[in-house]
């Protein structure tokens, strides 16, 4: 049985109360129950805009159907890319888009994506074997009419850098030579330079950021990390470069193995130090997918559904992904038993709650699943975890983008929603570029009945970014009952003005679909700035609270 939260709820605003002070902390026994410390003097780092990056795997409803629909098709497009798509995402600011994979990735060759259209091979896709029967032609064997030049056109349309994921499973090292080359060389060039050419592409794509494989320890070739540590030298040592700096990412772990981290860096330190320079980032990938309460550990029977679900659920959902924060700490402590300046950065590729299949919209998308208000508030959790870690965090990708797992956007033919995931996305664009700054959220504990034992739930998480005078604020209440009222304190400003966007539902379950596409939208939320700054944070809700500073 859930216990309400022992709550506090603010006392009514007293005169002479402090808004902000420049020095001297601020009493403020009226409201002991919630509070948001802000100390702007202590700057955490740069939010790189990548972290708000994402990911397109070659799977199953992603690319044919969700991205791409065709010149000819009557679905609205741009260059055959869903025009509806591109209108959205520029709200968001996508600073970078992964693509072709996944575990895609390892069993692609690009030059089959690249050439004539009419010439390109159909090849049987990585998914093919779990994809439903009467899942589309496309979907099962890949036609390869979306490859590099569309990828990039998509890029560039979103204004957004590329990732690519190149294939150190199934082709050499010279191929991945081949497709920088084909990307990054001058036209005229080389031969390779040419074609991109001819294909309407004379100017370079100049792609800077390449995974080195993907899951190498699984799909990506079940190496030991020290194999892939040689794998990895080889694969990037001299690579030739054309005015482009190459930013190589190395595959990490997938569940958190601390060996893999740590057997990686100190192969790739056997062979001298300097091994770890030519490195720009070491992915992460986490999925929340264990709902079992603990019961097991099996990939199939662990995971729960993702629209019928229980409050308890919904915790244990958080709480998983909430793993993430002590994943960024501990590899980041082991990298930096060999990378003692810490050059290598995080590239946490991967991100999201997987629930078991049933949910989609479209029923034939493989690993399709359809977001509710949880996964927005999953969905804020993580981009905070990132921004209170910027010196770590350089890169992140939400898995995926369309059409599968933590889906920011569903559609199918002409028909298309934005997810709950996508409004959350929109609210966090804001702190992008901004100056991360210490926080402080603190708020009474959740409990609840886990089983047949007492567990607990942080009551109150966030994070603050300044942009010369304006502070941006995100905050997540995860308590289904509950609301919050929190007084937020600034050290080091006062406040002139402010507003708050909420994202919240009467119902914990409430999602948009493609008929009712506004049941879960942001809305303006309530902000007291008058004699203090309190903001209140809904039951179950993402907030961002926007302050202009004096
Ligand atoms: O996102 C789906 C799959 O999950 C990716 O292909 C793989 O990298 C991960 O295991």
């Amino acid at each position: 049985m859930m216990k309400r939260r022992d709550f506090l709820r603010g006392a009514a605003t007293s005169a002479g109360f402090l808004l902000a002070c420049k020095s001297a902390p601020i009493a403020f026994a009226q409201n002991a129950g919630a509070r948001i410390e802000v100390l702007l003097d202590e700057p955490l780092g740069t939010i790189s805009p990548n972290i708000y990056g994402h990911f397109t795997e070659n799977l199953s409803g992603v690319i044919y159907d969700g991205i791409w629909v065709g010149e000819n098709s009557k679905v609205p497009n741009i260059s055959g890319i869903r025009k509806e798509l591109i209108d959205e995402m520029r709200k968001i600011k996508p600073a970078m888009v992964r693509y072709p994979g996944g575990c895609f990735a390892d069993s692609y060759d690009w030059r089959d994506g690249i050439g004539p259209v009419e010439k390109r091979p159909r090849r049987t896709n990585f998914w093919n074997g779990d994809e439903a029967p009467d899942a589309p032609a496309a979907h099962r064997y890949d036609p390869n009419r979306f490859g590099t030049n569309e990828f990039v056109q998509f890029c560039r349309l979103l204004d957004a850098q590329p990732y690519l994921a190149a294939n150190l499973r199934s082709l050499p090292a010279q191929e991945f030579d081949r497709w920088v080359e084909y990307c990054n060389s001058p036209a005229g060039s080389t031969t390779l330079a040419d074609q991109r050419a001819a294909a309407g592409f004379k100017e370079p794509f100049n792609v800077r950021y390449w995974g080195v494989g993907n899951e190498s320890w699984g799909c990506g070739g079940n190496f030991t990390p020290q194999e892939y540590a040689i794998e990895y030298r080889r694969f990037t040592t001299w690579v030739p470069e054309y005015g482009t700096k190459l930013q190589f990412i190395g595959a990490g772990p997938g569940g958190g193995e601390p060996e893999w981290t740590r057997g990686f860096f100190e192969e790739m330190a056997r062979k001298g130090k300097n091994q770890i320079k030519s490195m720009y980032g070491w992915a992460l990938h986490h999925y929340a997918w264990n709902l079992s309460r603990g019961k097991t550990q099996d990939w199939d029977a662990g995971k729960g559904d993702a629209v019928n679900f229980d409050p308890v659920d919904w915790y244990e959902v958080l709480r998983e992904g909430d793993r993430m924060e002590s994943m960024i700490n501990s590899h980041w402590q082991i990298m930096g038993e060999v990378d003692t300046d810490h050059h290598v950065k995080l590239v946490v590729d991967e991100w999201g709650p997987w629930y078991r299949p049933g949910s989609a919209l479209t029923p034939t998308d493989q690993l399709e699943q359809l977001p509710t208000l949880r996964d927005a508030v999953f969905s804020g959790m993580t981009l905070d975890t990132f921004n209170r870690h910027p010196e770590k965090v350089a890169i992140a990708c939400c898995a995926q983008l369309i059409n599968c797992l933590n889906s920011l956007y569903l559609a199918h033919e002409d028909r298309f929603c934005v997810t709950p995931v996508g409004h959350v996305f929109a609210m966090y664009a804001a702190h992008q570029g901004g100056q991360a700054v210490r926080a402080e959220f603190s708020a009474p504990s959740i409990h609840y009945q886990r089983e047949d034992k007492p567990a607990s739930s942080w009551g109150l998480r966030g994070s603050a970014s300044l942009h010369d005078k304006e502070l941006v604020l995100t905050a997540v209440n995860p308590g289904v009952t509950d609301a919050i009222d929190a007084q937020i304190i600034l050290r080091g400003a006062q406040v002139k003005s402010g507003e708050s966007m909420v994202l919240t539902a009467a119902d914990i379950h409430a999602r948009n679909t493609f008929t009712d596409r506004q049941a879960v939208v942001p809305k303006p939320g309530k902000l007291e700035t008058k004699s203090e700054v309190v903001a209140h944070l809904p039951a179950a809700s993402v907030t961002r609270v926007t302050l202009q500073l004096g």
